[in-house]
């Protein structure tokens, strides 16, 4: 294992903390790693950011983990928290992340994806003094769709077709660009499908586990053939965290979970896993299955080819897709407030009342 750098830092932004991915990695990194610097959580708050997916953390380290209702496209507003939080390292999570959104309306993803990180790559720089590292969280869609065969890597072509995807290439290829021009020391991650607790009921997984659970329909596009790559959350935190302080500067690492799955194999193993959990006399969910109106511009095949991650930092999954559904579902059904409070937009209320009322 060809490890040179080691890394540590006091001071870590973690923009989009309270998405799912960015909550997730927090907790990760909060209880189960040696970090002992702060944690500055830097989230706008908008239909994906949850404030209550870390209500227990922010209790359990009050030293340690502070959060900062803030958009990272106000420049004034980043200058401020550099300045007053010395920040050390970011790590960049904050995006409008969902595909179908970015369909309907590009805007916002241009404005946060494009905008906002060009602005906090700007802040960044003129913090360079003071920064070890800025890690940028991006997606393998950039690289577009697969046929039947072959993979990504760290070095396929750019060729985003959804306006989700092409505004994070254009944001890596920012970070890549700050990087050579103005010797920001950076490292950037190319994730293939997410999967696990705190996952916004709008992603496959999720809207069909709560779906199945309600004996609702179950909307699968297309003829539900296109292949997708999952990887379970902490796996995804576990990687980036790897490579936050181990990677190599400059560095790009692709990450995957070497589960290919096509999405109605997906939709069947979620509707056995229930019937089998929750069972109905007369009731099968895989009766709830409906082909639906594909996405447009839906891309075939994402799978990943992670050997430079797994060689070079010695990083690999420890779940397996079927263990990764038992853990999720089960979260699912146990989390019945968070559910509730998500499907009903109540939470919406709680965070105008607590954080954007002034
Ligand atoms: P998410 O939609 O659950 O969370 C995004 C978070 O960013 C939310 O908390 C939101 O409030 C915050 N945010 C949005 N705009 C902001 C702004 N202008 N300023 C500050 N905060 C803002 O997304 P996710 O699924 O957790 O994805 C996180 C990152 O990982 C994204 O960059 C995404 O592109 C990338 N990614 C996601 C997956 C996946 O499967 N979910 C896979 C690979 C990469
Ligand atoms: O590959 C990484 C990407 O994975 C991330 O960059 C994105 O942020 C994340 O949203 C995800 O994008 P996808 O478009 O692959 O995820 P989504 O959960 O929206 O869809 C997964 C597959 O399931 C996709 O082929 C579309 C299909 N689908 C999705 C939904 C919501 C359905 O068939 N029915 C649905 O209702």
């Amino acid at each position: 294992m060809a490890n040179t750098e080691k890394r540590t830092f006091d001071r870590l932004m973690v923009t989009g903390g309270c998405g799912f991915i960015g909550s997730n990695f927090i907790r990760y990194l909060l209880t189960e790693t040696d970090y002992s610097g702060k944690i500055i959580n830097v989230d706008r708050l908008t239909y994906a950011g949850n404030p209550f997916n870390l209500i227990d953390i922010e209790k359990k380290f009050p030293e340690s983990y502070r959060f900062i209702a803030a958009d990272i496209g106000n420049a004034k507003q980043m200058d401020d928290l550099f300045a007053d939080y010395q920040i050390d390292a970011v790590c960049h999570f904050a995006a409008e992340s969902h595909v179908d959104r970015s369909i309907l309306e590009p805007d916002p993803f241009v404005q946060t994806n494009i905008v906002g990180t060009c602005v906090l790559l700007e802040i960044s720089r003129k913090y360079s003094h003071q920064l070890k590292l800025f890690h940028h969280i991006s997606t393998d869609e950039v690289f577009g769709s697969l046929g039947d065969t072959g993979y990504f890597t760290e070095n396929s072509p750019y060729q985003p077709n959804s306006p989700y995807s092409a505004s994070k290439a254009a944001s890596d290829h920012m970070v890549c660009a700050y990087g050579k021009t103005y010797g920001l020391p950076f490292t950037l991650s190319n994730c293939s499908n997410n999967f696990g607790p705190f996952q916004f009921p709008e992603k496959l997984i999720p809207l069909m586990t709560l779906n199945a659970l309600e004996y609702k329909s179950l909307p699968v596009y297309g003829d539900g053939k296109n292949v997708r790559d999952w990887l379970y959350v902490t796996d995804h935190c576990r990687a980036i965290w790897t490579i936050m302080t181990s990677g190599k500067t400059g560095n790009i690492y692709a990450i995957g979970g070497d589960a290919e799955m096509q999405n109605i194999e997906v939709v069947k193993q979620i509707c056995t896993s229930l019937d089998y959990l929750l069972p109905s006399e007369n009731k099968n969910r895989l009766d709830l299955i409906t082909f639906v109106k594909d996405r447009p511009g839906h891309d075939h095949r994402y799978a990943i080819d992670c050997s430079k991650i797994k060689q070079t930092l010695g990083w690999k999954p420890v779940e397996n897709f079927q263990s990764g559904l038992e853990k999720t579902i089960s979260w699912y059904i146990h989390h019945k407030e968070w559910v509730k409070q998500v499907q009903s937009g109540e939470y919406r209320q709680w965070i105008e009342k607590q954080y954007l009322s002034s």
